[in-house]
């Protein structure tokens, strides 16, 4: 019995160490080129979005594999630069390449991301009741500036950055994967301290306090993304 036990331990041992080595290879091979052999990206090539620095990333192991997946553009980039990997790769080996990123370069991302919501601020009961008053008007008089005010990424500022060359490329927010606690960090945080190259989405904290961007992030989990339709 022991010894069945221990045989099936050591079964799993390989078959987790294999997944990672898989996932190595396929990442050498494929993703290197872009982002760099230590997840930290090619800032200098000529993209008008360049690849993430993956060390950095707010997602989580299942995220990471449902964009290799289905490419970026799936889940609100308005940019078509991180491809769809599902022509291109089996299901067995976009899992394997995800789990290589998030473990490699990635492994501090729970503990991170846990630690930064324990700082912030914690809703009162009467917060609560105010959250998508408030949530809507900063959403509508700032975010859709570039979000747009139903979120779906289009707005004058966006096209006026194409014709004077600046380039700036908000999500749609109807189609993110992002749960409302990632949505509250990135607003929080900002772009670059999740991982782009550009500044391009402000970190709202010296503006907003936590309450007011809880209250947002509440808006845009329930309200914007809520006629999403997108496969999860
Ligand atoms: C042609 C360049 C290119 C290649 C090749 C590429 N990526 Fe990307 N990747 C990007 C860009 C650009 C983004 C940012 C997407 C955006 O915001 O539009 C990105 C984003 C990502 C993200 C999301 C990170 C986040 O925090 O949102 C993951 C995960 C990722 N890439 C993994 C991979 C893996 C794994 C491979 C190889 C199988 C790969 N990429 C190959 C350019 C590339
Ligand atoms: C000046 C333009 C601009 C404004 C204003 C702005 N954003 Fe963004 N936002 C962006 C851009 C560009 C991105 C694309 C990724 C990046 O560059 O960080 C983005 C990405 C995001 C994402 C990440 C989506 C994902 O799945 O990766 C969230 C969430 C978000 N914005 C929420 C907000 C909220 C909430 C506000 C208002 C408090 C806001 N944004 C205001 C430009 C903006």
């Amino acid at each position: 019995m022991k010894l069945l036990l221990l045989a099936l331990l050591a079964t799993f041992a390989f078959a987790a160490q294999s997944q990672y080595a898989l996932g190595e290879t396929i990442y050498k091979t494929t993703c290197i080129s872009c982002h760099g052999i230590d997840g930290n990206s090619q800032n200098d090539m000529k993209l008008v979005v360049k690849p993430r620095i993956l060390s950095k990333s707010i997602l989580t192991e299942t995220q990471a594999y449902k964009i290799i997946k289905y490419g970026a553009h799936a889940y609100g980039s308005h940019a078509d630069i991180m491809p769809t990997f599902k022509y291109v790769y089996s299901d067995i080996q976009i899992k394997a390449v995800a789990h290589y990123v998030s473990k490699t370069f990635n492994s501090h991302r729970d503990k991170r991301v846990e630690n930064l919501l324990k700082e912030s601020a914690q809703l009162e009961e009467k917060d609560r009741q105010e959250m998508m008053k408030v949530g809507k008007k900063i959403f509508q008089r700032k975010c859709g500036k570039c979000h747009g005010v139903s979120g779906n990424g289009e707005s004058d500022y966006v096209e006026q950055s194409k014709s004077n060359q600046n380039f700036i490329y908000p999500y749609n927010l109807q189609k993110i994967l992002l749960s409302e606690k990632q949505i509250f960090l990135y607003a929080k945080f900002g772009g670059k301290f999740w991982g782009t190259a550009k500044n391009d989405m402000p970190s709202w904290k010296k503006r907003y306090n936590d309450i007011q961007l809880k209250s947002v992030a509440h808006y845009v989990a329930t309200q914007i993304k809520k006629n999403n339709k997108q496969k999860k």
